[in-house]
């Protein structure tokens, strides 16, 4: 299952994505939450802390300055710029997904 939230300004996309991403992971389901949002705070309210959160949204920057090589695939992705929340869901900050695989 994929679910994308999106939404104006302050209408409670993080809030809805963290709350529906930790109650699945509490009741068992293994789930990948992307933040694709330009401005990055899903970490926060997944329980991964401001640490974390902001480790991840530095390397999306230095992604997106080239600084670093874009994952080839969705492994190397989730492994190299993912953390897990203390709910079990694994977060990754991405900025764009440039060729996703039917998985
Ligand atoms: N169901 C709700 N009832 C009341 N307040 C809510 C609800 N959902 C979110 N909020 C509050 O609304 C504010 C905005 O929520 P949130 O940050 O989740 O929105 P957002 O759409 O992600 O915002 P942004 O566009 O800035 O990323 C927060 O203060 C949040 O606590
Ligand atoms: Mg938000």
């Amino acid at each position: 299952m994929k679910l994308a939230v999106v939404g104006k300004g302050g209408s409670g996309k993080t809030t809805t994505s963290s709350v529906i991403a930790r109650t699945l992971a509490r009741n068992g389901t293994a789930v990948v939450a992307l933040d694709c949002d330009s401005n990055p705070n899903l970490g926060i309210s997944l329980g991964v802390g401001d640490e974390e959160t902001e480790r991840l949204v530095s390397m999306r920057q230095a992604l997106d300055e080239g600084e670093e090589e874009h994952a080839n695939n969705w492994d190397t992705l989730i492994s190299r710029y993912g953390s897990d929340g203390p709910d079990g869901v694994r977060l990754a900050v991405v900025s764009r997904i440039d060729n996703p695989e039917p998985g």
